[in-house]
């Protein structure tokens, strides 16, 4: 194979368990190979090939984290060079490496160290002068959560209703849970509104990332949270974009990704006076295979009812997913101050609350889509 050098350079991606070392061909061509695969195929004649059978006497089973880690990477015209953290030397003719492309990535996300998993930023200034009409505001702020999942609403006001409302006669009329009509979120002993508060949502706790209502069919697909009265402490909102998430996932752990579309769960929103379950995969796929629909919650999850040796294979999936969906990198950080709201797509981002103390006021609301 003839290579065009124009400019090589290399550089080394290790970041929660992803290790790779992506190579630049020329000014264009970006690959980056597992260091898994690079190490077991070293042929050195020291250590990886047999002195004078020249057999691989290695079986990748047997390397160490420590063996797969880089300590540093040199390329020059011909070949890639690269130190191990124990010492060990490796030696990689480019023309070789070209030849097994198929087994590297040139997607620029996945080299991307950052893994673009981040939520896009979506915020609207209700005050804002070019729209004056709220009726048009509400289209822009739907416009907003259509495309980046989210809208950050500053200065909307304390009124809640108004913004009911307003939802309303855009077409987004309220959805009724088991707990009301809206909720007042806050812990359960100040709260005489709703109905079957023993449950997350209404304690000081932590409530991790999660989807809400998992356990219906047509669970709701637009959801609020306007800020009344915020914690002394903590309290803050975040929220993921799992279709960033799904889009890694595919790439990295294709198999996996698959088992989160196939493999239904049974989702079992079991409290004192209420229960609801539902079986039905994690990831919901539209009729082309992309992703559509995402339900999570670890708290409203009932045993997993797999045969024994789905177990294992259905653990690492649902594992992987999670550790991509609770990365730093993944998560935007919402400090809600009284009077702001967000509204997301509850079918496409999971969302979270760190604790609180002190009285901290959120009115939620569920709304669905008329469509005309
Ligand atoms: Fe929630
Ligand atoms: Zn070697």
């Amino acid at each position: 194979m003839i290579l065009i050098k124009i400019y090589m350079a290399t550089t080394f991606i290790d970041k929660n368990g992803l290790k790779l070392v992506g190579i630049q061909f020329n000014n264009t061509t970006w690959y980056a190979y597992h260091t898994m695969w690079l190490r077991h195929n070293c042929r050195c004649e020291q250590q990886c090939l047999h002195n004078t059978t020249k057999e691989l006497i290695v079986c990748s089973s047997s390397l160490t984290n420590e063996q797969i880690t880089v300590q540093n990477t040199h390329i020059d015209d011909t070949n890639l060079y690269i130190t191990w953290m124990d010492n060990h030397n490796s030696v990689y003719n480019l023309g070789w490496l070209l030849e097994y492309t198929h087994t590297a990535t040139s997607n620029k996300d996945v080299m991307a160290s950052n893994l673009n998993v981040a939520p896009d930023l979506s915020c609207l200034d209700w005050t804002l002068t070019e729209i004056d009409d709220d009726n048009e505001k509400i289209k822009k702020m739907m416009q907003l959560v259509d495309q980046h999942g989210y809208c950050y609403i500053k200065n909307f006001g304390l009124d809640n209703q108004k913004f009911i409302q307003l939802l309303d006669q855009n077409n987004y009329p309220l959805f009724e849970s088991h707990f009301g009509i809206y909720e007042n979120l806050q812990p359960a002993k100040y709260n005489t509104f709703n109905k079957h508060t023993d449950q997350l949502g209404y304690t000081y706790d932590r409530v991790d990332l999660h989807t809400d209502q998992p356990f219906i069919e047509n669970c709701p697909p637009y959801q609020s949270l306007h800020c009344i009265c915020k914690a002394d402490v903590g309290g803050s909102n975040m929220i993921v974009d799992i279709r960033k998430i799904y889009k890694t996932m595919k790439e990295l752990y294709p198999h996996d990704a698959h088992l989160l579309a196939t493999q239904p769960i049974l989702f079992d929103r079991k409290q004192k006076d209420f229960r609801k379950q539902l079986s039905t995969p994690i990831i919901t796929l539209d009729e082309n295979g992309e992703f559509k629909s995402v339900r999570s919650s670890y708290f409203t999850i009932a045993p997993f009812d797999l045969p024994f040796d789905q177990m294992i294979p259905y653990y690492t999936a649902y594992n992987r997913f999670h550790e991509l969906v609770r990365r730093e990198e993944a998560q935007i950080d919402i400090h809600l101050e009284p009077g702001e709201l967000i509204v997301y797509n509850n079918h496409i981002m999971m969302h979270a609350r760190t604790a609180f103390s002190g009285k901290r006021l959120m009115k939620g609301t569920y709304h669905m889509k008329i469509i005309k």
